[in-house]
């Protein structure tokens, strides 16, 4: 049985890798996708969502936009990396596909309300700002989602200041919420995914693929390289987002360790950073882990192996 997801994202070039990932892999079944403000506005991100569903012909899911703002910190968008569009790089289709009517965070709720307790799975690549409104709002998707998957963090490298990332920096009040809470999570953060990184033999497997879905991502990753060499020093770009929805695909892809988890509200040098607690073996009741270490080719196999299914698509 494919792995039943809602994907809560921000596109975002490397969200847009894990839409496409997930919706070309026969063991995802993409029921949902969330927009959140993040790497861009709430409108922009939204867009983006839309044109990638237009790009890669996704039709027949719901798609709704959410927060248009962090619980409690004003907004802080990543133009040096996305650009100003959000998606920088490749000529953005109109898109064709209407929104759902509901709020994301409705969309969340219903949906995880509307299946079997336990067979679905959360997979947020942007703020926590949707997926904590959710469960405030519906405490009871606490037990009823099979497990949160997500792309954030870091147990000894941040981004966005020197110890915390972007996604739970922009909205750490959120990301506090969500790592508390009774649910299976699993940190898929900057430990792994530098190791995702989109190397000239990556980009020329993609490119061979050789239809327009394909040669998208490949004009995304080109945009996105530039920008991680200017503003981080990368010699090629780390592609975080899809690192999270290869782990649901297939367990094997990265290796993971049980740890506490916490996330830093108070701290003037720390506030956002995710506090891995290593000191000793993580007690029976921790529900939380930290992914560790990628098998880069099995990866990148998964996303051309996605971008093969999907095939190529008229415009
Ligand atoms: C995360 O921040 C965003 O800019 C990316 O889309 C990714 O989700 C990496 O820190
Ligand atoms: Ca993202």
């Amino acid at each position: 049985m494919p792995h039943k997801i809602i994907l809560d994202c921000d596109p975002g070039h490397d969200d847009a890798v894990a839409l496409l990932l997930a919706h070309g892999s026969p063991e995802i079944d993409l029921l949902a996708v969330t927009t959140v403000v993040g790497n861009q506005t709430l409108e922009k991100v939204t867009r983006n969502a839309l044109a990638i569903a237009r790009v890669a012909n996704i039709t027949g899911i719901p798609f709704a936009a959410g927060c248009d703002r962090p619980l409690v910190r004003t907004i802080e968008n990543a133009p040096d990396i996305h650009g100003d569009s959000g998606m920088d790089g490749p000529e953005l289709p109109e898109p064709t596909l209407e929104l759902d009517s509901r709020h994301a965070v409705d969309l969340i709720i219903d949906t995880v309300m509307g299946h079997e307790p336990n067979t679905v799975t959360l997979v947020p690549t942007a703020g926590l700002t949707n997926i904590a409104m959710a469960v405030r709002k519906e405490p009871r998707i606490a037990e009823r989602v099979k497990e949160v998957v997500l792309m954030g963090g870091g147990y000894h490298v941040g981004n966005w200041s020197a110890v915390a990332e972007f996604n739970i920096k922009i909205d750490p009040e959120a990301a506090h919420i969500v790592f508390n809470e009774k649910w299976p999570l699993t940190m898929v953060g900057l430990d792994l995914t530098h190791q995702a990184l989109a190397t000239d033999e990556v980009a020329a497997r993609i490119t061979a693929v050789g239809t327009r879905p394909a040669k998208f991502v490949g004009e995304l990753l080109e945009f996105f390289g530039e920008a991680y060499k200017d503003a981080q020093g990368f010699d090629f770009p780390p592609v975080h987002d899809p690192c999270a929805v290869a782990y649901v695909i297939d367990r094997s892809v990265m290796t993971t360790q049980r740890v506490p988890l916490d996330v830093e509200l108070t701290g003037t040098l720390t506030l956002g950073m995710t506090v891995a607690d290593f000191r000793a073996p993580a007690p029976a009741d921790c529900n939380t882990s930290v992914a560790v270490d990628l098998d880069h080719q099995k990866f990148w196999d998964l996303v051309v192996d996605a971008l093969q299914r999907i095939g190529e698509v008229e415009l």
